[in-house]
């Protein structure tokens, strides 16, 4: 269970990163911050480039920089956009690998908490490891 203090916590630390947020092309900055298990806080900021197609989104950067620092159970994740939009197909799929009881809670550019769902909830049906290992018999 997600405590208001945690949920607060993420908001703001989100709203905090969506400052940093490169987004010249777009200009929808987006900023993210995922909660692990260990009560660790990974920020993340999507990163757009010339080439658009290599633009990273804001949940996947913080997932990859928690991953790659040895994490791999996340409690929540918190989305900041100036309209309180949902993560895209690709990061649900990115955030499914890793849990689909991860809470992902969704808010405005003034910490608003829009909607408080599931990956399960966002990504329904997800594809996983155990597909894969009903595809091996
Ligand atoms: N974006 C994210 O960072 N996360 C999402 O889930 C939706 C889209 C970014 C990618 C791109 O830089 C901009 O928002 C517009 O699509």
């Amino acid at each position: 269970m997600l405590t208001d203090e945690f949920r607060s916590l993420l908001i703001q630390k989100a709203q905090d990163a969506w400052q940093r947020a490169y987004a010249p092309y777009s200009t929808y900055a987006v900023g993210a911050a995922l909660l692990t298990d260990t009560g660790k806080i990974y920020d993340g900021v999507n990163i757009e480039n010339a080439v658009y197609p290599l633009t990273v989104c804001a949940e996947r950067v913080a997932v990859f920089k928690a991953v790659s620092e040895g994490e791999r159970s996340f409690r929540a994740i918190a989305v900041v956009t100036r309209n309180g939009g949902t993560p895209c197909g690709a990061c649900r799929q990115v955030l499914a690998e890793f849990g689909l009881d991860t809470v992902v809670l969704i808010a405005d550019l003034q910490g608003n908490l829009l909607h408080e769902l599931t990956v399960a909830d966002l990504l329904p049906h997800a594809f996983g490891e155990a597909d894969l290992d009903a595809a091996r018999d």
